[in-house]
């Protein structure tokens, strides 16, 4: 390298060194004096006061070593709401939730809600006949009626009268 190179090469990295060094002071000074400046607007600020209150009313707070027992989460009023959907409660929910699974559209060979041929013969074998078939499941010639239609938790009684409604949909 000549050594006109190498001096201009000298003075212009103390000139860039120079530059990025006022750089970084004008940054820290502009944050040193914005940071007190603005935290001391904000805090003072009316509207941000109320809008940290709001957000900081009814908050619960566990203190270590002391009762918290108040803080107990109780279920929600909504739980018993969806425990109750979960079982249906009469005929017609009971095929709505279980039995029209299949038997709405006729899925698996299962004899269609409504249609009346479907269902003539099956009505003629006796009401004592569905019930047991629906109870216990049944496999006939249509395909697989799985017991109580796959939901064993259901009462009897529910299965009783979703078999009544279906029946009634078929006349
Ligand atoms: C997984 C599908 C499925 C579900 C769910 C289902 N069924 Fe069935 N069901 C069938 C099929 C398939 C048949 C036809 C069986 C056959 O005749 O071979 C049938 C037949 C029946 C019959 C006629 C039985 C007979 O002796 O001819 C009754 C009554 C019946 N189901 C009631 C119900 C009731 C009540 C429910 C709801 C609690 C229900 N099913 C849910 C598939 C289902």
């Amino acid at each position: 390298m000549a050594t006109s190179d190498s001096k201009f090469f000298n003075i212009f990295s103390l000139v860039i060194g120079l530059l990025v060094l006022i750089t970084i002071l004008i940054f820290a000074f502009a944050r040193a004096v914005g940071h007190d400046l603005q935290t001391a607007k904000r805090t003072s600020e009316a509207r941000y006061v109320s809008e940290v209150d709001a957000r900081v009313t009814g908050a619960r707070v566990a203190v270590a070593g002391q009762d918290n027992s108040a803080l107990t989460i109780q279920p929600a009023a909504g739980a018993a709401v969806t425990a109750a959907l979960t079982l249906p409660t009469d005929g017609l929910s009971t095929y709505e939730t279980v039995c029209g699974a299949c038997h709405a559209q006729g899925i698996g060979g299962a004899p269609k809600a409504g249609d009346k041929s479907a269902w003539s013969a099956r009505i003629a074998q006796g009401q004592a006949t569905l019930y047991k078939h629906a109870l216990e499941g049944y496999n006939g010639k249509g395909g697989v009626m799985p017991a109580k239609g796959g939901r064993t938790d259901l009462t009897d009684e529910l299965v009783k009268s979703a078999v009544d409604h279906m029946v009634g949909l078929a006349k």
